[in-house]
C-alpha cells in the first residue's frame, strides 16, 4: 500500500535522498517522503529540480518489486500515468512525453526521477520514485518561463498540494499493482492514449532523427529514423552505488 507511511517534511535537501537514507535502514515498499521545499531538488540527466516553498507536490516513494534492475525505467511511465489520472480528476488533460514528462498545454507541469540500486546480480534492491509537480505557481524564473505551467496557471485556481498527494497515491497504487501483475504491457494501451509522444518528431541520443511511431511491451520507445530503420530507445533510471548499468541505455530527445 502506497502511502503506508508518510514523512513529510517542511524544507530537505532532496526527497530522493531523504528516502534513500532511509531506503537502506529497512524502510517497508510504499514508504513516502514529501517536502514543502528542496534545497537540492535533483531532475533527470543532474539537472537541478527548481521549487518555489510550498507551492510544489515534492515526493518520492520506495518501491521494492523484484524485477531486473533493466526494467526499472519503466516506473517512470507508471507514474506519468498516474499523474495523469490524478489530474484527470481535476479535469485537466496531463499529456504524457516519453520517458517522464507530463505535460499540459504542451507546458511542463510534472517530471518524474527513477533512482534504482541493485543488489548486484542485476535485479532490483529497490527504486525511489521521485515526482515534482508544479501546483500554485503563478510565475517561474525566467529559464523556464516558457515551458513550465502550474496546476494553478491551468485551472485559474489554487489547489491544496495535500489533497493532490492523497489523489496521486491513490492513482500510483493502482497503476502501480497493474505493472506488478502484467507488466508494462497491462498498461501499454493507457500509456499509448495519454502520450502526446506517438507520431511527434525525436532525436535519438546518438544524433538520429526519427519519429516515434509506438511504445513498446518494455516501455522502450519505437522510432522510425529517417534512413528507414526502426529503433528501440530505452529510457535510463539513476542507478544506485552499488548498481550496475542498465543495458543499451539510451534515452530519445524532443527536437
Ligand atoms: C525531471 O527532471 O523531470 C525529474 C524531476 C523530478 C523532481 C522530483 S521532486 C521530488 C523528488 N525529489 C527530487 O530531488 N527530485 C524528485
Amino acid at each position: 500500500m502506497l502511502g503506508c507511511v508518510v514523512h513529510k517534511l517542511e524544507a530537505v535537501d532532496s526527497t530522493q535522498a531523504a528516502l534513500a537514507r532511509l531506503a537502506r535502514e529497512g524502510a517497508p515498499e510504499g514508504t513516502v517522503v514529501t517536502a514543502g521545499h528542496q534545497t537540492g531538488g535533483r531532475g533527470s540527466r543532474g539537472r537541478h529540480w527548481w521549487d518555489a516553498p510550498g507551492e510544489s507536490l515534492l515526493l518520492s516513494v520506495l518501491l521494492r518489486p523484484a524485477i531486473p534492475t533493466a526494467h526499472a525505467p519503466q516506473l517512470s511511465l507508471v507514474a506519468g500515468l498516474a499523474v495523469t489520472d490524478s489530474l484527470a480528476a481535476l479535469n485537466v488533460r496531463g499529456r504524457i512525453r516519453w520517458p517522464n514528462d507530463v505535460l499540459v498545454g504542451g507546458r511542463k507541469i510534472c517530471g518524474v526521477l527513477p533512482e534504482a540500486v541493485s543488489r548486484g546480480d542485476g535485479r532490483v534492491e529497490h527504486v525511489i520514485l521521485g515526482i515534482g509537480v508544479n501546483v500554485n505557481q503563478t510565475e517561474f524564473p525566467q529559464h523556464l518561463r516558457d515551458h513550465a505551467i502550474s496546476l494553478r496557471l491551468a485551472t485559474g485556481a489554487a489547489h491544496d498540494p495535500e489533497r493532490l498527494l492523497g489523489r496521486l497515491l491513490d492513482a500510483l497504487d493502482g497503476r502501480y499493482e497493474a505493472w506488478r501483475v502484467g507488466g508494462f504491457a497491462a498498461l501499454r494501451d493507457a500509456w499509448r492514449l495519454g502520450s502526446c509522444t506517438i507520431g511527434e518528431p525525436v532525436r535519438t541520443a546518438d544524433g538520429r532523427d526519427g519519429v516515434a511511431v509506438d511504445v513498446a511491451e518494455d516501455g522502450a520507445l519505437l522510432v522510425r529514423t529517417r534512413d528507414g530503420g526502426l529503433r528501440r530507445v530505452v529510457s535510463r533510471a539513476g542507478i544506485g552505488a552499488r548498481g550496475l548499468e542498465a543495458e543499451g541505455d539510451r534515452d530519445a530527445a524532443r527536437h
